[in-house]
């Protein structure tokens, strides 16, 4: 087990590379289990999600390579093995496997997923759109067996734009007869990064990114290779880190518009935000106006993003509202807040939060995004060393954390407990 510790007060300066998305690459390693031959994936980052559906696809009977950046994955031999729990349960992901083993082999079987735990999250717009498809779907003792004995072409409406179920769809829908119909899909860019890798294995796929999805089903898809594109909440993070700390820093390899609805809303605040190509420059200011941010899907702001501008509306002046419209109750990360100094009132799916000097504390990471909001928090206290436990929900999604900030002037390391 390990902790992190942050040394605050310094304003983040340089220039940090932003990694693959991990939300595309936790779709794109199962996608490529629908694939006859060798899938390869680049710009993966190196994130312990990205080593747990390593290791499933591996269990899988999969041979998966990995090097730097890159994964091998030939899926050639692959079978669908029931996958109860162990490894399923360390990741939210893991619902992949249904959508993908399901289009392979008209079959799986798999214990429900785990990962991040905010709140309850229904999977039930995945079940109904199995069963559009023609599966019949029973809980077994736990597991979930998901069973076609041909799978058809069928509309699908959605009652939630949901990323998982449109994803989940489309990776089944992709070999079924016929045409598929998603209506309100979810239009987040990760939809579209594992439509354009379908396409590639062959698949016929159009309206990704638009809340209508034609899936033209399939014979049979090949291997191809796929560049993933870079994640957008990674990047928001640094964003907001370099407000929160009034650094000056270079965010590279983003697609910037991918970051306009947190854009926007900084601008408003008061930060200073110059876009280019495929960077963005944030400079941070000796004070900030208050805002009301409304965490929405896409291309609203995103939910992900709610945690960590918790901690920069900490730094504004006045009253600031963060209301979460895609999560009721994201707010695990407050109470740690309150530790650290913060004026935090949850009422209902809002957090109103009073801008505050933060102090040094120990505080423990409920979750990733909510690890994300104590490290920004930390960076931002001048005197003191913050203490935060959960490591492990960070690690699994931020790349390189330590490593990345301490090359943009941050005092922060890790310890052994
Ligand atoms: N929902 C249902 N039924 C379903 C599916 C979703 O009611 O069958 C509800 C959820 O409870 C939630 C809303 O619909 O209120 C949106 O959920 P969605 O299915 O879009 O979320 P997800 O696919 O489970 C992905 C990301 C999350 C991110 C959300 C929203 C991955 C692996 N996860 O989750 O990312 O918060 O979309 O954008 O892509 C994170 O990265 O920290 C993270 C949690």
């Amino acid at each position: 087990m390990e902790k992190l510790l942050v040394s605050g007060g310094r304003p983040l300066h340089g220039t940090v590379q932003i990694s693959g998305a991990k939300n595309s690459a936790v779709a794109l390693i199962p996608a490529a289990i629908l694939a006859e031959s060798e899938v390869v994936l680049d710009n993966l980052p190196n994130i312990s999600d990205v080593a747990t559906y390593a290791e499933i696809l591996t269990e899988l009977g999969g041979d998966v390579e990995r090097s730097d950046s890159t994964m091998i994955i030939n899926p050639k031999d692959m079978i669908s093995f029931p996958m109860h729990n162990g490894l399923v349960k360390k990741l939210r992901a893991s619902y992949y496997l249904m959508g993908a083993l399901l289009g392979r082999f008209g079959e799986a079987i798999i214990g429900m997923p785990g990962g991040c735990s905010f709140e309850p999250r229904p999977i039930d717009q995945h079940i109904k759109g199995f069963e559009a498809l023609g599966a019949t779907v029973s809980n077994d003792h736990g597991s979930m067996h998901i069973y076609a004995k041909e799978l058809r072409g069928a509309k699908i409406y959605l009652d939630v734009s949901s990323v998982g179920a449109t994803i989940n769809i489309m990776l089944a829908a992709s070999r079924a007869k016929g045409l598929t119909v998603i209506e309100n899909a979810a239009k987040e860019p990760e939809i579209i990064d594992v439509a354009t890798l379908l396409n590639a294995m062959g698949a016929k796929i159009k309206g990704a990114g638009t809340e209508t999805i034609r899936i033209e089903g399939v014979e049979s898809l090949h291997g191809c290779r796929h560049s993933i594109i870079p994640d957008r909440i990674q990047a928001g993070t640094y964003m907001i880190a370099a407000a929160a700390t009034r650094g000056d820093l270079i965010i590279d390899n983003v697609i910037p518009k991918h970051m306009e609805a947190l854009t926007a809303k900084l601008e408003e605040m008061g930060v200073e935000i110059q876009e280019f190509d495929e960077s963005i420059r944030v400079i941070g200011k000796p004070q900030y106006e208050h805002a009301d941010v409304k965490a929405l899907i896409y291309p609203g702001f995103a939910t992900d993003l709610q945690s960590p501008m918790a901690s920069l509306l900490t730094q504004a002046q006045g009253v600031s509202m963060l209301t979460d419209y895609v999560y009721s109750n994201r707010f695990k990360y407050v109470p740690e807040l309150l530790r650290m100094g913060a004026k935090i009132r949850v009422e209902g799916r809002s957090a109103i939060i009073e801008g505050s000097k933060l102090n040094a504390a120990k505080v423990r990471a409920s979750d990733l995004r909510a690890g994300a909001a104590l490290v920004i928090a930390g960076l931002t206290v001048e005197n003191g060393i913050t203490e935060i436990s959960g490591v492990e929900y960070i690690d699994r999604g931020y790349d390189q954390l330590v490593e990345k900030l301490q090359q943009l002037g941050a005092e922060v390391w890790r310890q052994s407990v």
